[in-house]
């Protein structure tokens, strides 16, 4: 009978961490591709459009190869959710990919956010082959791009920029990185990092040559909601080139992404202050929510070990209690022995707990 109280009970744990543990889900998405032929996993999870395809033996991916026009793309297959559950877990992403663009005076590269009903198999003349329909442009669209030609359609700075791109192919943030003494179509591997924090709304562009390590400045630092853009929608990431009518080659060494999710009662308050103060009242319902599941799973909590306790209570008496008068008088401990020695140990262990 005790027992199957405390079988009972501990489902009953199980139950309850188990749930919690979902509350509290952390899940993540990342890939990582050093090589692109080898790797099994290259073909299941992404898709190739246009003109790119796997080179040289699985070292890179060819996006646009030297005959004009040219253009391909990549797009991973999963899409990326940036909330989940409920209460929301947002996500936070990071980005990391290596590239070789040819001296020649092509679209360049975009890395690109999509949202579901993008058709990755439709190229055209726009920017990177992107099509985002008649209008040229997609409320839900938010692409870097590392653009090496001057389109005096879309404001272009030069012929040798990186820009971060919303709803459309006019920047809205965009640096000249001759300033930084890059070349993003000087023929030689560049590094790019692409970093979103839920946290504090931002999304920074890092740029260095091969051999670099990661700048701590970024090239770019933008804020944006891409939590407001996409609410629970998915959407898929890829990578997109166009030569236009150049010989330019562009190619990918290597890409990995990383998704992280964090918990909606842990996220840091933004550091914009302006921005804070603009969405405070979406913010303090959130908080709202929070507090109850807090109050909710604190209660639970509660509940079960309460119940565990007293299962465990009732189970320790039910063995002992009607055992103790079966126990012959000489075997037993004296009680105020037994209450010494239960105590000193306590309190030895006590010590050597706090001397750790
Ligand atoms: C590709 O790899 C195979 C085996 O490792 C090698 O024999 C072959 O020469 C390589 N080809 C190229 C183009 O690197
Ligand atoms: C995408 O575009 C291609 C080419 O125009 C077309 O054949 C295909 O049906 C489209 N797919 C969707 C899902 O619209
Ligand atoms: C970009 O930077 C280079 C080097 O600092 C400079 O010569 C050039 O004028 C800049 N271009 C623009 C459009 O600012
Ligand atoms: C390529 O296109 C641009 C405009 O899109 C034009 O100015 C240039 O002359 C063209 N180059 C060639 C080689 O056709």
């Amino acid at each position: 009978m005790a027992k199957l109280c405390i079988s009972t009970c501990l489902t009953m744990l199980a139950f309850v961490i188990f749930h919690l543990k979902k509350l509290n889900a952390v899940s993540s998405y990342s890939f990582s591709f050093e090589s692109f032929d080898k790797n099994p996993n290259f073909e299941s999870n992404f898709a190739l459009y246009g003109d790119a395809k796997v080179v040289g033996n699985g070292s890179s991916l060819q996006l646009t190869h030297s005959v004009s026009p040219s253009a391909g793309r990549v797009m991973y297959k999963q899409p990326i959710k940036l909330v989940e559950g409920n209460p929301g877990n947002l996500a936070s992403f990071s980005t990391y990919f290596s590239f070789l663009m040819s001296p020649d005076s092509g679209d360049g590269l975009a890395f690109v956010m999509v949202p579901g009903g993008f058709n990755a198999s439709v190229f055209d003349s726009n920017p990177f082959g992107l099509y985002l329909g008649p209008e040229k442009s997609s409320p839900k669209f938010v692409a870097v791009e590392f653009d090496t030609m001057r389109d005096a359609r879309y404001g272009d700075l030069n012929d040798n920029h990186v820009g971060i791109d919303v709803g459309g192919f006019v920047s809205v943030k965009v640096r000249n990185v001759s300033s930084n003494n890059i070349v993003l179509n000087s023929g030689k591997r560049l590094h790019s990092w692409i970093d979103y924090e839920a946290g504090s709304k931002r999304l920074e562009v890092r740029l260095s040559h091969s051999g670099d390590i990661k700048p701590i400045d970024p090239l770019l630092s933008h804020p944006i909601e891409l939590l407001k853009m996409w609410s629970d929608e998915k959407v898929f990431i890829g990578l997109s080139s166009s030569n236009r009518n150049s010989s330019q080659t562009c190619s990918l060494h290597s890409w990995n992404f990383n998704l992280r999710r964090v918990l909606h009662w842990m996220h840091s308050q933004p550091l914009d202050p302006q921005a804070f103060a603009k969405h405070e009242k979406p913010m303090v319902v959130q908080k709202k929510s929070d507090c109850i599941l807090k109050v909710l799973a604190a209660m639970i909590f509660g509940t079960a070990f309460g119940a565990l306790g007293a299962f465990m209570v009732l189970y320790l008496w039910t063995i002992f209690g009607s055992r103790r008068p079966v126990v012959p008088e000489e075997c037993s401990v004296h009680p105020a022995d037994f209450e010494y020695n239960k105590v000193k140990v306590v309190v030895d262990k006590a010590i050597e707990d706090g001397k750790h």
